[in-house]
């Protein structure tokens, strides 16, 4: 049963509790800075759901997030994390057809590590059915974001040579299936741990991305690269823009995993005559409604299609979280990993 509540939005009907356990970061100092704590429940206001967590996503983002060094994130302290899934309890004024309470969905909205979570309906997406919450985890910060890099912005092309940077990772590992998919040829890098996985999932050539000398193996395996996902930044910016073909390569930056590469390459964006575009999943849902609404109805056929398999993340308890982000940080994680707010 709904009900209207004082504040106008529709509400589960029911008690929400007033104060919920989430991971708030008390400070910038890293993941050792996030503590398990009692926190009041958000509620939704005007174009928002309210979301009971049914499984937190955790990304390179929250790593970044818990040193400060992610875009214009919050001041300390707040509620951590970017992505959940989980059951629609609330609904804020503004939020035009309105999914019904109950529904499962997928979206990013800041706080996620937590057992409630106000998020923007524009980026929502429904969990597909016959998947639980954890399942559907990386619809969005994962897929939808390899997909726009691939598609739209990258405008992939079958026979066509793709650089993915960081293929062990959550967009990476996406990225590599979305390529092969679309008919591309993969050169892939990711740490020695990772390549056995990273092959498995279809990369034709996997490199270490922690040789010094990448720049060089990358010439032994093309004669220039078609596309690059670049989400490492400082350490493989300048390999990637000279890797790329002039003219008609087309660079996507979407993330600077080991720090930001301007200064040190701003000048081979003109010498190496390549394009370069930048992709905020996030801003993008919002910037370009239509084109995300695509992207969504693209996804869909993906999982119809069983090109897109349901995630099966390794899953911890809420307090585990400052572990979780310490092994993402050092790259100890293989795949994708979630927090249990109920545990
Ligand atoms: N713009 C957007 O909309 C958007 C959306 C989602 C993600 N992102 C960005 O995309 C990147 C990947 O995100 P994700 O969620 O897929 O992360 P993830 O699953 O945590 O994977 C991160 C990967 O980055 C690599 N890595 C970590 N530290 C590194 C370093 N210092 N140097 C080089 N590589 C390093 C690791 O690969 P190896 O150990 O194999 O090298 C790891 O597999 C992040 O930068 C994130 O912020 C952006």
């Amino acid at each position: 049963m709904d009900a209207i509540n004082q504040h106008g939005n529709i509400a589960k009907r029911g008690d929400l509790p007033e104060t919920m356990r989430a991971l708030v970061q008390r400070s910038h100092h890293g993941p050792s800075d996030l503590v398990l704590t009692h926190h009041r429940r958000p509620t939704a206001r005007p174009g928002d759901y309210l979301i009971r967590v049914g499984a937190a996503g955790v990304n390179f983002a929250d790593v970044m997030q818990s040193r400060g060094t992610y875009g214009n994130g919050p001041t300390p302290p707040y509620v951590a994390g970017f992505e959940a899934a989980g059951e629609i309890v609330g609904v804020g004024r503004d939020v035009e057809d309105p999914l019904p309470i109950g529904t499962h969905v997928i979206g990013a909205g800041p706080g996620a590590f937590a057992e409630y979570l106000v998020m923007p309906h524009h980026g929502v997406l429904t969990v597909p059915s016959g998947w639980s919450d954890a399942a559907a985890l990386g619809m969005v910060l994962n897929w939808a974001t390899a997909l726009a890099a691939l598609r739209p912005l990258g405008e992939i092309e079958a026979g066509e040579t793709v650089l993915v940077h960081a293929a062990g990772g959550g967009v990476g590992q996406a990225a590599v299936r979305l390529a092969r998919h679309y008919g591309a040829r993969v050169v892939a890098t990711a740490s020695p741990a990772k390549h056995d996985a990273v092959r498995t999932l279809g990369a034709d050539e996997v490199l270490d991305s922690t040789r010094p000398d990448l720049a060089e193996a990358l010439t032994q395996v093309t004669d220039g690269v078609d596309l690059v996902l670049e989400s490492v930044g400082r350490d493989t910016f300048g390999t990637s823009l000279a890797a790329t073909k002039p003219f008609t390569g087309r660079v996507i930056v979407f993330g600077d995993s080991s720090g930001s590469a301007a200064l040190t390459t701003h000048d081979l964006v003109f010498t190496c005559q390549v394009q370069v575009k930048g992709l905020h999943i996030g801003a993008l849902a919002v910037s370009a409604p239509a084109l995300y609404r695509s992207l969504v109805s693209e996804l869909r056929t993906l999982i119809e299609d069983g090109v897109y398999p349901p995630g099966t993340p390794e899953t911890h308890p809420l307090g585990e979280g400052p572990a979780v982000l310490r092994d993402l940080e050092t790259r100890r994680t293989r795949g994708k990993h979630a927090l249990d707010p109920s545990r």
